[in-house]
C-alpha cells in the first residue's frame, strides 16, 4: 500500500548491477540490517495512471525485482517513448554515476586528459563516451575484455590499455600513453592491483617539479576492495585520491539523470542489455555480464 507521499510501481525492468550484488551479499555499505529484504535498487515500470517511468528509492523492504513496489513519488521519472524498457532500466545508474564522477567530483575541464581504469564495465564505458562528450582531450581506456577495449576506439577512447598483462608491462603502458602531459583525471572503477600499478608508474624515482595535479575518483573495487598505497607515490607526484563522496544533494543529482536520459534517448549513450526473466535471476546472478547489463523482467 502507497503511503501519502509514494506511489505503486508496476515493474517492467530492474537491472542486475555490482550494486544490487554487494548489498545482497551484504559488503556494501548500504547492506540491509533487517530481513526478508527485496533486492533491486532501481528500474522501469508503469503507474498506476500508466505513465512509464524510471523509479529509484524503493521503501524497505522493498526493491525493483518484483512485479510492484512502491517508491516515493520524488523518485519516479518519466522516460522518453523512444528509449526501451531495457535501457531506460539500465542507463540511469551508471549513466548519473558516470556523469557525475566526471562533472561534479573530477570537475573535469575541456582538454584534460582522462585515464578510465576499468573501461571494459557498463560504468567504464559509459564513462569513455561521456569524458570525450565533455570535452576531455585525450581519453584512455584500460581494461581486460580485448573486444570491448577496440570497440571503444570507436566510442571516445584515443589509447587503449590491456590489463591482462605482466606487472610490469602495464606499468610501461601507462607510463606511454601519459605522454608529456600526464593524466589530469583518473576514473577508477577498478582499484586493487591495477590501481596499483597505476601508482607505481606515474611514482617519480628522482627530485622532479610538481606537473599539473592528477586527480584520480575512486568509484569501484572490481579487482579489490584494497591497495597497498606507498607513501612516495604522495610525495613524489601531485596526486589526490577522491571517492564519489556519497549521494550529492538532490538538485545536482536530479539535473545529471536529466541529461543521462536525454542523451540516452538521443542516442549518444547506447549501451547493450540481456533480458533475463525473474524466475531466471538466481543463474543471471553470477553471470558478469561481460560488457553487457542483465536486465530482469518480471
Ligand atoms: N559508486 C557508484 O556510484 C558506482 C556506480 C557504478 C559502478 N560502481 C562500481 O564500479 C565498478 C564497476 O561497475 P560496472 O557497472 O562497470 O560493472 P560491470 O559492468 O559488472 O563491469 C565490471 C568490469 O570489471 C572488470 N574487471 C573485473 N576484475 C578485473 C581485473 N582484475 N582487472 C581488470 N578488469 C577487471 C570486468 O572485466 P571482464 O569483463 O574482463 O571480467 C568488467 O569489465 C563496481 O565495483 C561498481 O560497484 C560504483
Amino acid at each position: 500500500m502507497a503511503e501519502g507521499n509514494e506511489v505503486v510501481v508496476h515493474v517492467l525492468a530492474a537491472s542486475l548491477k555490482p550494486v544490487d550484488k554487494q548489498i545482497a551479499a551484504g559488503s556494501h555499505y548500504a547492506s540491509p540490517r533487517n530481513f526478508p529484504f527485496i533486492c533491486g535498487l532501481d528500474g522501469v515500470g508503469r503507474l498506476e495512471n500508466g505513465e512509464r517511468v524510471f523509479f529509484g528509492g524503493c521503501r524497505a523492504p522493498y526493491g525493483a525485482m518484483a512485479q510492484r513496489t512502491v517508491v516515493p513519488k520524488a523518485f519516479v521519472f518519466p522516460i522518453p517513448a523512444n528509449l526501451s524498457d531495457e535501457t531506460a532500466a539500465a542507463l540511469p545508474n551508471p549513466g548519473v554515476s558516470a556523469w557525475l564522477t566526471l562533472t561534479f567530483r573530477a570537475k573535469l575541464r575541456p582538454g584534460e586528459n582522462v585515464l578510465i581504469l576499468g573501461a571494459t564495465g557498463v560504468t567504464g564505458q559509459l564513462a569513455v563516451k561521456m569524458a570525450k562528450l565533455l570535452g576531455a582531450g585525450r581519453v584512455v581506456a584500460a581494461g581486460r575484455n580485448q573486444q570491448v577495449l577496440q570497440s571503444l576506439l570507436q566510442t571516445g577512447a584515443d589509447a587503449i590499455i590491456q590489463l591482462d598483462a605482466p606487472t610490469e608491462d602495464i606499468k610501461a603502458s601507462f607510463a606511454r600513453e601519459a605522454g608529456k602531459s600526464g593524466y589530469q583525471v583518473v576514473i577508477d572503477y577498478l582499484w586493487g592491483p591495477p590501481t596499483e600499478a597505476f601508482l607505481s608508474a606515474i611514482t617519480h624515482t628522482g627530485f622532479a617539479a610538481i606537473g599539473a595535479e592528477t586527480r584520480l575518483v575512486q568509484v569501484g573495487e572490481s579487482a579489490g576492495s584494497t591497495i597497498t598505497l606507498p607513501a612516495a607515490v604522495l610525495r613524489s607526484t601531485a596526486l589526490s585520491i577522491l571517492g564519489t563522496a556519497g549521494i550529492p544533494p538532490k538538485d545536482v543529482l536530479f539535473d545529471a539523470l536529466q541529461k543521462v536520459i536525454s542523451h540516452g534517448a538521443e542516442g549518444d549513450f547506447h549501451l547493450s542489455t540481456q533480458r533475463v526473466p525473474l524466475s531466471e535471476v538466481e543463474s543471471a546472478w553470477e553471470h558478469s555480464g561481460s560488457g553487457s547489463r542483465i536486465v530482469i523482467v518480471p
